[in-house]
């Protein structure tokens, strides 16, 4: 497995591009399948997730072609199954994105059950329970989801009994051919959502309340092909924000959008970090100060979010004063703390919180990346510590960064990747 090494102490300093957003562009891969129609998306970023969802949907029988600046044109007038295979799903549970609009389109869907991950058993019961209001027959064999549809979804009032992504999307995607309409009480808000519906708009969807917790969707016959173009990530954009603060740098991230991310930002200025913010850009100076410790809770959209939480944790291990982070969306999700430690870092796990005492410097080691953003903390502490750090299983990393040694090479780190 490939291995990054990083040669730690200085601070980032330049300017790079943000990638298409993966939390976006997942779903909208999934969204193709609501129409016989070509979909085009642009801005896709070249990550292993991506390259996942188009092999899942290349196992069906759906024809993606995707040109030099990865955008991609899917086509799936030769679909030929409508299941999901475990071997695919179980390496990327975002492939259980795909029921929803499989069920609405065609009337029956076969897809594997995602099962749990490093940071939680990340049940699915909130999309079969909103599938079966709208209709559906939802059954699970042999470790499968079997969902089928008689005939049309019916439009339903569906009130969420949790704040769910995944959850919102399925049924959001369902419902844009269900006949009538479909109210989604507690949806999510993260931005990621918007990005899908307006795509769905865009193929002729007729969705109300798109940011809120309440989506009014009027199913419609038929969806038709669109041009789309995928968001910036604001995780990517916050991860190289916080990296930039620890090491007291200064950074310019183009192709951003500052209004995706006001809770980092926010917490970013409290640690003494001066950022400026454009229309498609932002840039961040710590005028070479040690960063100020700061307390951290995360929360559904537009609270702080769970996946800024790692890295936040890298930077109050460094930080003056001390610092806490609590998780509140997923059950096991401070598993960057045992490396961090093992870099020197001082944190105290209590329950769902990390107490961060920050020092002035990390000690390099090997370390193991565990998942995507815990993978992200390590790198962040790699940047800081003093000496070579090795991380171990960095393909964790792969599925969320693009290209993410030349990006920091390009903010002067000194970091390389071993191929295994
Ligand atoms: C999405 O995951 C993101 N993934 C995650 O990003 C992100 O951390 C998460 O939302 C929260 O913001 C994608 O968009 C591909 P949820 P998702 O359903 O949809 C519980 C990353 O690092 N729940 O909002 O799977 C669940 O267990 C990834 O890019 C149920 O109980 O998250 C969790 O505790 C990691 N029943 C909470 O809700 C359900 O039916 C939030 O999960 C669904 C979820």
């Amino acid at each position: 497995m490939d291995r990054l090494i990083i040669e730690g102490g200085t601070s980032l300093r330049g300017a790079i591009r943000i990638s298409g957003a993966k939390n976006a562009a997942l779903p909208l891969l999934a969204a193709t399948l609501l129409t016989e129609d070509r979909v085009r998306l642009s801005n896709l970023p070249h990550l292993h997730d991506i390259t996942t969802m188009l092999e899942l949907l290349a196992c069906m029988g759906v024809e993606a072609e995707i040109d030099e600046r990865l955008g991609v044109q899917v086509d799936n007038t030769r679909m030929h199954s409508h299941t999901a295979p475990y071997e695919l799903v179980k390496t990327m549970r975002a492939s259980v994105l795909v029921l929803g609009p499989m069920l609405a389109r065609f009337g029956e869907a076969r897809v594997s059950l995602p099962g749990g991950c490093a940071i939680g058993d990340r049940p699915v019961d909130q999309h079969l329970r909103g599938l079966e209001m709208m209709g559906a027959q939802v059954g699970i064999e042999d470790g499968y989801i079997l969902a089928h549809s008689p005939g049309r979804l019916k439009g339903a009032h569906i009130p969420l009994e949790i704040v769910t992504v995944g959850g919102t999307e399925n049924l959001l995607m369902a419902a844009t051919l269900a006949e009538g309409q479909t109210i989604i009480e507690n949806a999510a808000r993260e931005p990621e959502i918007a990005d899908l519906a307006r795509c769905l708009v865009a193929m002729g969807a007729k969705i109300d309340g798109i940011g809120t917790h309440r989506l009014c969707i009027d199913g419609v016959d038929q969806l038709h092909g669109c041009d789309y173009q995928v968001m910036p990530d604001r995780i990517e954009t916050g991860t190289y924000l916080v990296a930039a603060a620890a090491t007291r740098g200064t950074v310019r991230l183009r192709e951003a959008d500052p209004s995706l991310l006001e809770a980092v930002i926010a917490k970013l200025r409290e640690a003494g970090a001066e950022i400026n913010e454009g229309e498609d850009h932002i840039e961040l100076d710590m005028q070479g100060k040690r960063p100020n410790a700061v307390q951290v809770k995360t929360a559904p959209y537009p609270g702080f979010p769970t996946d800024m939480q790692a890295q936040f944790t890298a930077l109050n291990a460094v930080a003056a004063g001390t610092g806490t982070i609590t998780e509140t969306i997923f059950e096991n999700r401070l598993i960057q703390v045992g490396e961090l430690n093992r870099m020197g870092a001082q944190i105290k796990l209590e329950g769902n919180t990390v107490i961060v005492s920050g020092v002035e410097k990390l000690s390099s080691a090997t370390v193991m990346a565990s998942d995507l953003r815990a993978s992200a903390s390590l790198v962040i502490a790699g940047l800081l510590a003093s000496g070579s750090t090795i991380i171990d299983r960095i393909y964790h990393i792969d599925r969320g960064y693009e290209c993410i040694e030349e990006k920091l090479q390009q903010l002067g780190a000194r970091i390389r990747r071993i191929p295994a």
